[in-house]
């Protein structure tokens, strides 16, 4: 019983009540919105939140890195379609992209390389649209957003203005930024710039295990940026399932941090656990030196990978992936991470977080 109301005669704006949101998240999982729009620019974004006012809020990409945790809410969800690339600046050495948010993120990807622009190849295929990129720091293969990111516009959801974040002001992290702590649900972020270095002067990092591997394999001693990007492409494609097929998230979980003197002592239990020290210390721990080990590793080494539990399971291929073949339940696939996390904790002592958004 879905409802279609054109909000005003000049915009093309279609807002939906009692709306179905399966189409919207990439596991499938079906919940309905009791309000639910599309926008394609800042204007029409302002005026659907204006005419919201007293809602809860709930702003969707596409819907790659969600969990819908329960049938009904009754909120407005603002699907953003803003979209747009422009060059804002560009000199010798680099070039300054400003990406609408609504973009999606692979294609601004194969932008970048049919200009010969370097520093998003590594992020290759990471399914999304550009303006949700900044909410997690998405990264991949030795390289995260932060690391080109020059500013981003945001609409705060009370006050209707628009701000601007520096690289300071988003507070990245791994898989983290200012987004998903103190300004949690706060803001549509409606743009976001981009500083991406031309091919001569761009220097690629292809020290991730994985890609080096398949770089050697290849022959390739002296990549492009394209056969970079390639590279990358192919790894996924063996180890990630596509959403389009089996419905997915990506990694379920984060890679957990641990202290050196906890990671020291599982080693001599379990010998061949897979860990990488890195000197940003624990949130609660900020000097002391940690080691982010592999979670796929653990979830791997407790027996669940490829385990189903009748339409949810974790993936075959890479244990850090949950998914729902297709008539799974969110309440199915929560009992699993719930169990994998207490299975995990007892035999690591390792608690897991979650990287999908539970909504
Ligand atoms: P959504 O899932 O729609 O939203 C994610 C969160 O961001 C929600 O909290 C939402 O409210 C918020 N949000 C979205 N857009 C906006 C906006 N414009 N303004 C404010 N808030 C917003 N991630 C990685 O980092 N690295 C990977 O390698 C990777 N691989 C993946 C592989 C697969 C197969 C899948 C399915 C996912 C993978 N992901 C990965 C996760 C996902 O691709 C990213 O988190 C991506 O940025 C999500 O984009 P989205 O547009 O789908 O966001
Ligand atoms: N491993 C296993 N078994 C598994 C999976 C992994 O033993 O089933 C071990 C292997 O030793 C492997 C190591 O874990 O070498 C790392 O695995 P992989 O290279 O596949 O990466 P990951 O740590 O599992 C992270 C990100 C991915 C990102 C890749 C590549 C997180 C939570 N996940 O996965 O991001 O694409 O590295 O950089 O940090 C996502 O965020 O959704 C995502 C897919």
């Amino acid at each position: 019983n879905d409802t279609r109301i054109r909000i005003s005669a000049r915009t093309k704006m279609i807002v939906h009540k009692n709306y179905s949101l399966k189409k919207f998240n990439t596991f499938g999982f079906d919940a309905t919105a009791e309000t639910f729009a599309e926008v394609n620019n800042e204007i029409e974004a302002k005026q659907i939140l204006l005419s919201n006012k007293n809602k809860s809020i709930y702003i969707l990409g596409s819907g790659s890195n969600v969990l819908f945790t329960k049938d009904y809410y009754d909120a407005l969800f603002i699907k953003n379609n803003i979209s747009g690339i422009n060059i804002v600046r560009t000199d010798e050495q680099y070039c300054i992209c400003e990406i609408g948010g609504g973009e999606n993120w692979h294609s601004f990807v194969l932008y970048a390389i049919e200009n010969d622009l370097g520093g998003v190849e590594n992020l290759s295929l990471i399914p999304g649209t550009v303006g949700a990129a900044p909410i997690q720091n998405i990264g991949a293969y030795g390289v995260e957003l932060k690391d080109i990111f020059e500013s981003l516009e945001a609409i705060d959801l009370k006050t209707l203005e628009t701000k601007v974040f520096n690289l300071t002001a988003c507070q990245f992290g791994y898989r983290d930024s200012i987004f998903k702590t103190a300004l949690k649900g706060q803001f549509l972020i409606s743009k976001v710039n981009l500083k991406l270095t031309r091919a001569p002067h761009h220097t690629l990092k292809t020290d991730y295990g994985d890609l080096k591997k398949i770089l050697a394999a290849k022959n390739i001693s002296a990549p492009t940026i394209r056969e970079v990007s390639d590279a990358v492409i192919h790894i996924r494609q063996i180890k990630l399932p596509d959403p389009k097929i089996i419905g997915n998230a990506g990694s379920f979980f984060k890679n957990p941090e641990i202290p050196v003197a906890q990671f020291e002592s599982l080693k001599i239990q379990f010998p061949n656990i897979v860990g990488f020290k890195n000197l940003r210390g624990l949130d609660n721990l900020p000097n002391l030196e940690t080691v982010k080990v592999a979670a796929g590793w653990l979830i791997e080494q407790a027996g669940w990978k490829g385990k189903r539990i009748g339409d949810v399971g974790v993936h075959a291929a890479q244990a850090l992936v949950l998914v729902n073949y297709g008539n799974g339940k969110s309440s199915e696939l929560m009992a699993l991470a719930a169990q994998i996390q207490s299975s995990i904790f007892e035999k690591f002592g390792i608690a897991l977080e979650s990287e999908v958004n539970f909504v």
